[in-house]
């Protein structure tokens, strides 16, 4: 992709998803692991700039796909810590779409059912539309790049898109 294209394409997701990613409550997945080392936040981002870039290719409502995929782990807890009555695999999106809603603005459908079936085909509840497949098939891209240690090829990309937004202003309250 040429510096053009780039700049474009960083222009547009931080336009779609800027405000959620630059909030302190998302910030504070940075403190979660995931999978392993890897951060709940790192994840989620990335799972949401994948789903937004793949959403883009299929002509899919790629804002409204991308900000759900950056909610669809947003459970902040400790996982391999803190343990509930249902098993974590079962129970985190069900959290993730409480504290969505607790923290942003109400999902649409379609948003609530990506988070809810992100787990599919693990978990009971199905995808409804093409942007959930897409969420699944990004969220299992990205878990499989988390475990074998390749979630840092984001890196690169991720600064980029931070410094967009320090150039927007957020992150001005940040210690
Ligand atoms: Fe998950
Ligand atoms: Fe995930």
């Amino acid at each position: 992709m040429n510096g053009e294209k780039r700049k474009l394409l960083i222009n547009d997701y931080c336009d779609a998803v800027g405000d959620l990613l630059a909030s302190d409550i998302v910030q504070q997945m940075r403190q979660y692991p995931h999978h392993r080392t890897v951060s709940t936040f790192w994840h989620s981002v990335y799972v949401s700039y994948l789903t937004y870039r793949l959403c883009g290719r299929l002509r899919l409502s790629q804002r409204e796909a991308a900000r759900a995929a950056l909610l669809h782990d947003f459970y902040l807890y400790n996982w391999y810590l803190e343990k509930h009555a249902e098993y974590h695999i079962w129970y985190h999106p069900k959290e993730a779409v409480k504290n969505a809603e607790l923290y942003f603005e109400p999902l649409t459908a379609k948003q609530k059912n990506m988070i809810l079936s992100h787990m599919w085909p693990l978990f009971v509840e199905p995808p409804k539309s093409k942007e959930a497949y897409v969420l699944t098939l990004a969220d299992k891209i990205a878990a499989t790049k988390d475990l074998i240690g390749l979630s840092g090829t984001f890196t690169d990309m991720y600064a980029q898109i931070e410094k967009e937004l320090k150039r927007r202003g957020a992150f001005e309250n940040r210690s």
